[in-house]
C-alpha cells in the first residue's frame, strides 16, 4: 500500500511516515519546505532503514497536485499534515492561512474523489471546541466559534471533508490532537520550531539548554488548582501511532460511518508548573521562569475524553508526560550539539 503522507518532513508528519514504515507501508512524502528541511528524510532513514520518497511541491498548485497524482496513481491513502500552525501569526496574516490550509485541502479531496475509493486521515486540533464547557472534552462537544484564522481552518476543513465524503467515495478519520510533545527515542527526528518557539515546551528545553534566557509563564491567575492553564500533552509517538491505526481502519473498512472522529490525547490534564516541574524532574536543572499576563486568546484547561479513541479506534496513549519531557529534552541538547 503507498500512502501519502502531506507535511510529512515536519514534526508529527516525520514521526507518523517513520510508524508507517514499521508498519511496511510504502510512504511518499509532499512538502514544500517551508517549515522544515529535507534532512529531517536522513533522520527517518536513519531509524528504519527505508528512505522514503519525496516529492518537493507546494499543495497551493493545483497543477503540481494533479501531475503528482498522475505519476503516484497508486496512492489510495492519505495523511494530511501540511499546513500552517501558528496561532498567532494567523491572526496577522488571515489570508495565508485561509489560502494554504483551504485550497491545498481542496486541491487533494479533488484528486482523491477520482478514485474508485480513497482513505484520508486529516490532522486536525482541539482548538476547533474553543474553552468547552464540560472536561473531560469529548468528540460530541459542541464546536466552538474559532478563536484564530488557524484554528478555524480546521473547522471548515472538517467541514469540507464532512460534505465531501457524502457525494464521493473517500472515507475519511478527522483527528483532533491535544497538545503534542516531545521527539522519537532515537533522537533522529524530533521538533524543530523555526525562531523563537511559540509552544510550551520547546521554549522550556531551549531555555535548558541557555538559548532563552528563561520561560514566561502567561498567568497564574486561571481558576485551575496552581493558577497555570492546563492542557494535555501527547507524546508525537503515541500520536504517530493513532494515525497508522486510523489508517489501517479505513483500509479495512471497519469504520463505522464515512467520516469519524476521534480526539487524540492522554486524558490527563497538566498544568503549566507541572510541566515545568516535570522537566525539572528529568533535567536536574532549575528552570528560570516569570509570571508573565496571560496569553491572548489562551484558553483555561483543555484535556480529552479518551474513550471513543481507546474502544472504538483501539488506540491509547502509552507515554507519560515524564517520558515526554526526557525525550524533548534529549532531543533539544542533541539538536544543539
Ligand atoms: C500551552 C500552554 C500557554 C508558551 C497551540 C494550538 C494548538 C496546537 C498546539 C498546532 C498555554 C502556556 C506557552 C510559553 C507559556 N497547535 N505557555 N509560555 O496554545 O495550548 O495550543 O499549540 O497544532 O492548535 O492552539 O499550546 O504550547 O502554545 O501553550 O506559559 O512560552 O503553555 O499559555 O497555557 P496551546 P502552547
Amino acid at each position: 500500500m503507498k500512502v501519502l503522507v502531506t507535511g510529512g518532513l515536519g514534526f508529527i508528519g516525520s514521526h507518523t511516515v517513520v510508524e508507517l514504515q514499521n508498519e511496511g507501508f510504502e510512504v511518499v512524502i509532499i512538502d514544500n519546505l517551508s517549515n522544515s528541511s529535507e534532512d529531517v528524510l536522513k533522520g527517518i532513514t536513519a531509524i528504519t532503514g527505508k528512505t522514503p520518497i519525496f516529492e518537493k511541491l507546494d499543495l497551493r498548485e493545483k497543477s503540481a497536485v494533479q501531475n503528482f497524482f498522475k505519476k503516484h496513481n497508486d496512492v489510495t491513502g492519505v495523511i494530511h499534515f501540511a499546513a500552517s500552525k501558528a496561532v498567532g501569526e494567523s491572526v496577522e496574516q488571515p489570508l495565508l492561512y485561509y489560502e494554504n490550509n483551504i485550497a491545498s485541502l481542496v486541491y487533494l479531496l479533488q484528486e482523491l474523489q477520482q478514485k474508485p475509493e480513497a482513505s484520508f486521515i486529516f490532522s486536525s486540533s482541539c482548538t476547533v471546541y474553543g474553552q468547552a464547557e464540560k472536561m473531560p472534552i469529548t468528540e460530541d462537544a459542541p464546536v466552538q466559534a474559532a478563536m484564530s484564522p488557524y484554528g478555524n481552518t480546521k473547522q471548515i476543513g472538517e467541514e469540507i471533508i464532512i460534505d465531501t465524503a457524502k457525494v464521493t467515495n473517500i472515507s475519511a478519520i478527522l483527528l483532533r490532537y491535544f497538545n503534542p510533545i516531545g521527539a522519537h527515542s532515537s533522537t533522529e527526528i524530533g521538533e524543530l520550531p523555526l525562531g523563537v518557539p511559540q509552544n510550551l515546551v520547546p521554549f522550556i528545553t531551549q531555555t535548558g539548554m541557555g538559548l532563552r534566557q528563561e520561560l514566561s509563564v502567561f498567568g497564574n491567575d486561571y481558576p485551575t488548582p496552581d493558577g497555570t492553564a492546563v492542557r494535555d500533552y501527547i507524546h508525537v509517538v503515541d500520536l504517530a501511532k493513532a494515525h497508522v491505526i486510523a489508517l489501517q481502519r479505513l483500509f479495512n473498512k471497519k469504520n463505522l460511518q464515512k467520516v469519524e472522529t476521534f480526539n487524540l490525547g492522554t486524558g490527563t490534564g497538566s498544568s503549566v508548573l507541572e510541566v515545568i516541574n516535570s522537566f525539572e524532574k528529568v533535567s536536574d536543572k532549575k528552570l528560570p521562569y516569570k509570571i508573565m499576563p496571560r496569553r491572548e486568546g489562551d484558553i483555561t484547561e483543555a484535556y480529552a475524553n479518551t474513550d471513543k479513541a481507546n474502544n472504538v479506534l483501539g488506540w491509547k496513549a502509552e507515554l507519560s508526560l515524564d517520558e515526554a519531557m526526557a525525550s524533548a529534552w534529549k532531543w533539544e541538547q542533541k539538536v544543539r550539539s
